[in-house]
């Protein structure tokens, strides 16, 4: 499983890419408006600093204006994907930016008959909210299981990139469910090494060497 970033928070993202497990990251306009950074600069230094895909998102109605947007993301740098919401237009957009290569993630995925849509359209990831679909009691994983299921019964190439993770659960049942991506928010991404059998373990071990007097040379 590939683990990407979801921040904007360029120290955080310099923390954690610094373990040299962070794959690519995914940003969106909440996330954006967080950083309180100018735009352009955000996403090239985001870019700099990660060299797997990073994930843009247009903020336009028509896929014509999303098409010129994606194109001119694709430009900042060469790992941009360019991110589509799940609309008809955003469909229509992802279809033409598919067929000049440029690398696409359709999001706000909360069913199953979108993400064949997205497949349809060509579109390099396909990012289901299983946080948010939670939040309204639904549940987030078994849509992940289906799509999983769906897509490889026709052999779709797009990834399933597990979003909206609120808990290092999430990252492992998306996991066991099959997604090819966890988009981890770097909160949860500090829990995903916990466990107090570790810490417990790791106290006892520490103890009995400090005991025994022994060197490592
Ligand atoms: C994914 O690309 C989105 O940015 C993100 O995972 C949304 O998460 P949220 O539901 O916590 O806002």
């Amino acid at each position: 499983m590939d683990f990407f970033l979801d921040s904007t928070d360029l120290e955080e993202i310099k923390r954690l890419n610094n373990l040299g497990i962070i794959d690519g990251l995914t940003t969106n306009p909440s996330l954006i408006y967080k950083a309180k950074t100018p735009f352009e600069k955000l996403i090239k230094n985001i870019c700099s600093e990660i060299k797997g895909p990073v994930s843009v998102e247009t903020v336009a109605e028509s896929s014509s204006k999303m098409i010129n947007q994606g194109v001119r993301l694709s430009k900042m740098a060469k790992n941009i994907v360019v991110k589509l919401p799940m609309t008809w237009e955003g469909i229509k957009a992802c279809v033409e930016l598919s067929k000049i290569n440029i690398n696409t993630n359709v999001t706000l995925c909360f069913s199953t008959s979108q993400a064949i849509l997205a497949a349809k359209a060509g579109a390099t990831y396909v990012s289901p909210f299983i946080g948010r679909l939670d939040d309204a009691n639904l549940d987030g994983v078994q849509l992940i299981r289906e799509i999983k299921q769906i897509y490889s019964n026709f052999n779709y190439e797009t990834k399933i990139l597990a979003a909206s993770i609120r808990t290092k659960n999430h990252v492992s049942q998306s996991a066991i469910a099959g997604a090819d991506v966890a988009t981890i928010p770097p909160k949860v991404f500090d829990t995903l090494v916990n466990h107090n059998l570790t810490d417990q373990g790791l106290d006892i071990f520490n103890s009995d060497w400090n005991k025994s007097g022994q060197k490592i040379l």
